[in-house]
């Protein structure tokens, strides 16, 4: 079989170790695999690069895509000549599958190329935000926790040194899981999570109830995904072809630190990591959830199990619809993030 491969929107580690893993796969099926560069937009210009066992057999350990990625949307409204030209593509390249490795997004255009327009896709979920539903996790999102709790442990000693406040702004654009993971594995002594609204009431009472007992210095983990009402406009920020507003520049975790400086008078100070828990090589568990994915997404394309996606469920790897993943996202449940709060109020 001739099978296509791209990789979509916001790059995390794990992308890599898929790609090897399905090439690896297919190339024991004896298939010809081309990959498209820069995800949709690769389709939509032709833009390829053959995916060989000496392309991808060093490449475990590396961050990012080699297959490069972006945001491109054929499915946006006024974009029927980008659709065009990937239907075009898929004809032209003799493509007998296409396997995307992407998140929400991504997956969305391939579940619609599948179920609109008969392109046999299948869906390898990836997103450090680890908010795409039907999948325990996606690769990606151990990384990008791992990065972040490494960014907390080094403020702690900073923050410590000098009796401070940081407030360390974490990715997670609709989920608070990376916040959340990290936050509570980095000791954090408050987390905010898009799912739950901003209480900064409760934040500056808890700290100063730690201070009162001694403590000289604090950590607060914040998504970038969060809002003050009224005090940080998310409406004026650039959006994404997909619809998404850039969320980095709205400026969430300065916004929080400013008001925990003015309510407690703790001199505070903030951090915004931004893409940098994007980057880097990925972890243990992310190489091996990579690996894994990409193989049965090989596998997948043999079994005809078009317009699905590749799931961890438990231990197993499984094919759901991509139909039934896309259509909410996996958010934290609001007794797992109040059941870490309480035992951290002491
Ligand atoms: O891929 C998800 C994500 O990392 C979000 O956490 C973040 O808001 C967004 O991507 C950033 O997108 P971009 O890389 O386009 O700035």
């Amino acid at each position: 079989m001739k099978i296509g491969m791209l990789t979509g929107g916001g790059d995390c580690p794990g992308l890599n170790p898929a790609i090897r893993g399905a090439v690896l796969r297919l190339l024991d099926y004896g298939d010809e695999i081309i990959g498209f560069t820069q995800g949709w937009k690769g389709l939509v210009e032709g833009n390829t690069e053959p995916l060989t066992l000496e392309r991808v057999e060093g490449i475990i350990d590396q961050g990012g895509t080699i297959l490069r990625s972006s945001r491109t949307n054929p499915f946006a409204e006024g974009k029927e000549k980008q659709l065009q030209a990937v239907l075009e593509n898929i004809k032209k390249f003799e493509l007998d599958a296409l396997i995307a490795l992407g998140g929400e997004d991504t997956l969305g255009v391939a579940s619609k190329l599948y179920h609109r327009h008969g392109v046999k896709t299948v869906g390898v979920p990836k997103t450090m935000d680890n908010d795409l539903d039907k999948t325990d996790y996606t690769f990606g999102f151990d990384s990008a926790a791992s990065v972040a709790l490494d960014a907390l442990d080094r403020l702690r000693d900073t923050a410590r040194s000098h009796d401070r406040i940081i407030v360390v702004e974490i990715m997670g654009r609709h989920a608070g899981w990376v916040a959340l993971w990290s936050g509570i594995a980095g000791g954090a002594d408050y987390v905010f999570i898009p799912e739950v609204e901003v209480d900064l009431d409760a934040c500056c009472e808890h700290l100063k109830k730690i201070y009162a007992r001694g403590k000289t210095y604090g950590l607060v983990a914040v998504s970038e995904g969060c809002e003050i009402p009224g005090a940080q406009a998310s409406e004026n920020a650039p959006l994404d072809a997909f619809g998404h507003p850039q969320l980095g520049d709205i400026g969430i975790g300065p916004a929080i630190a400013k008001e925990i400086e003015r309510r407690t008078g703790f001199p505070t100070r903030d951090v915004v990591l931004g893409h940098t828990v994007r980057g880097g090589s990925p972890t243990l568990f992310d190489r091996i959830l990579g690996t894994r994915v990409g193989i049965k997404a090989a596998e997948m394309v043999h079994q005809g199990a078009f317009g699905q996606m590749v799931a961890q469920q438990g231990t197993e790897i499984v094919g759901v619809p991509i139909e039934e993943a896309v259509k909410q996202w996996k958010l934290v449940p609001r007794a797992l993030y109040d059941e870490f709060l309480t035992t951290f109020n002491k």
